[in-house]
């Protein structure tokens, strides 16, 4: 059912000093940031040769980071995402095997454009985890 690694996500409480740690410190090449107002978060995309990382800022009033940076406010690693063939497939699966799905069981479109749903991350050890269709 998983596939590839489609990014890590990180939520950080200061977008600037972590595009420049990941800059020059990591040596990595690093995006400018860009709002995403529908997810409320402002993303820097850092792109590797086998996967990409995140960094997420809260944007807006209801932001899901900002909940997150309360709880960590030194920012930490928000959610995984991997990659499956088909969302509505894999939902059938993880709902069959007593897995939650936040929100309502259905898939909806996230920040790449392509459907995705997030696992309970009581259900997955503490990890939060983003399915992507590829
Ligand atoms: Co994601």
């Amino acid at each position: 059912m998983i596939g590839r690694l489609n990014h890590v996500a990180i939520a950080v409480p200061d977008l600037e000093s972590a595009s420049e740690t990941y800059r020059e410190i990591l040596g990595i090449k690093v995006g400018e940031p860009q709002d995403e107002p529908n997810h409320g978060v402002t993303v820097v995309f850092i792109e590797l040769p086998n996967t990409k990382v995140e960094l997420l800022y809260p944007l807006g009033e209801n932001s899901p980071i900002a909940n997150f940076l309360q709880k960590n406010p030194a920012g930490g690693i928000h959610h995984i995402c991997y990659e499956v063939d088909d969302i509505m497939a894999a939902k059938d699966h993880l709902l069959k095997s007593g897995a939650r799905i936040l929100g309502d069981d259905t898939p909806q479109i996230g920040a790449h454009g392509k459907p995705v749903l997030f696992l309970h991350p009581k259900d997955t050890h503490g990890s939060l985890i983003e399915l992507e269709q590829a």
